[in-house]
């Protein structure tokens, strides 16, 4: 048997216990989903796609945020099988262990963390060659899939609430790299605001905690550079 300590509640709350068969190759969602159906319906959590690909099934496993439809039991137990389950750190939460994302999404948005077409489309599709540095530093972040985890991690986030985050700031910077993209002058000011890129202590969490093995460290230090390279007049 597993002895889970679940958060039930919103910013107050208490952890509740449950036990919950062991099974081979069980995921931390299958336990939760466990949970849910056969003891208490009324536990909140989120998830979709059960594969890695949608990013809302985020919680804090044992004291680390993990995405929990890919990470096994046996990953993080350790023999007294014992699992405690919250929610994110640095999101409200709305209930047990689901979380509002809106914030995090409004900060894609004040980083520019969108496409810019620019005024009038192209003729036919682009052409980007894959062996570019630019497209290349693109690619090297486009597969974020939105989970929060990094922000969840990033301490910076925690004691400043109007710190972009390393999702956001990823985002802008594979937009920056983006050949196509027409919006880097207002983009860039908005990355190099005082809740931007200058406010990351590069302490790595959220590299190291990214479970897609994206590198938003490295992401963000590409915008100090840039934000340099822009004030020494080397980019237009
Ligand atoms: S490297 Fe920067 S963005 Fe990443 S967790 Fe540390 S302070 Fe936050
Ligand atoms: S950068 Fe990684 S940890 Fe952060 S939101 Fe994207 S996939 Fe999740
Ligand atoms: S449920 Fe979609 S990433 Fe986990």
């Amino acid at each position: 048997m597993l002895k889970v300590e679940v958060w039930r509640g919103t910013r107050q709350g208490r952890f509740q216990s449950f036990d919950v068969p062991r099974r081979e190759h069980q995921t931390i969602l299958d336990v939760v989903t466990e949970i849910q159906r056969e003891q208490d319906a009324t536990l909140a959590y989120r998830f979709a796609c059960r594969v890695g690909m949608c990013g809302s099934c985020a919680m804090t496993v044992n004291g680390r945020p993990r995405w929990t439809c890919r990470t096994r039991v046996a990953e993080v137990v350790g023999r007294d099988n014992r699992l405690r389950l919250e929610p994110l750190p640095n999101f409200t939460v709305v209930k047990d262990l689901a979380v509002e994302m809106t914030g995090f999404f409004d900060k894609w948005r004040d980083a520019k963390g969108y496409f810019e077409p620019g005024g009038h489309a192209g003729e036919g599709f682009a052409v980007v060659s894959p062996t570019t540095p630019q497209r290349q530093a693109a690619d090297a972040g486009i597969e974020c899939i939105g989970c929060g985890i990094c922000y969840a991690a990033c301490d910076v986030v925690a004691w400043e609430p109007d710190y972009l985050g390393p999702a956001a700031l990823n985002r802008a910077w594979t937009l920056v790299n983006d050949v196509r993209d027409a919006g880097n002058a207002e983009r860039m000011a908005a990355v190099a605001a005082a809740s931007g890129c200058q406010a990351c202590h590069v302490h790595m969490n959220c590299t190291e905690f990214c479970p897609k093995g994206l590198a938003p460290t490295y992401a963000i230090a590409g915008l100090k550079r840039e934000t340099i390279a822009r004030a020494l007049g080397r980019r237009n």
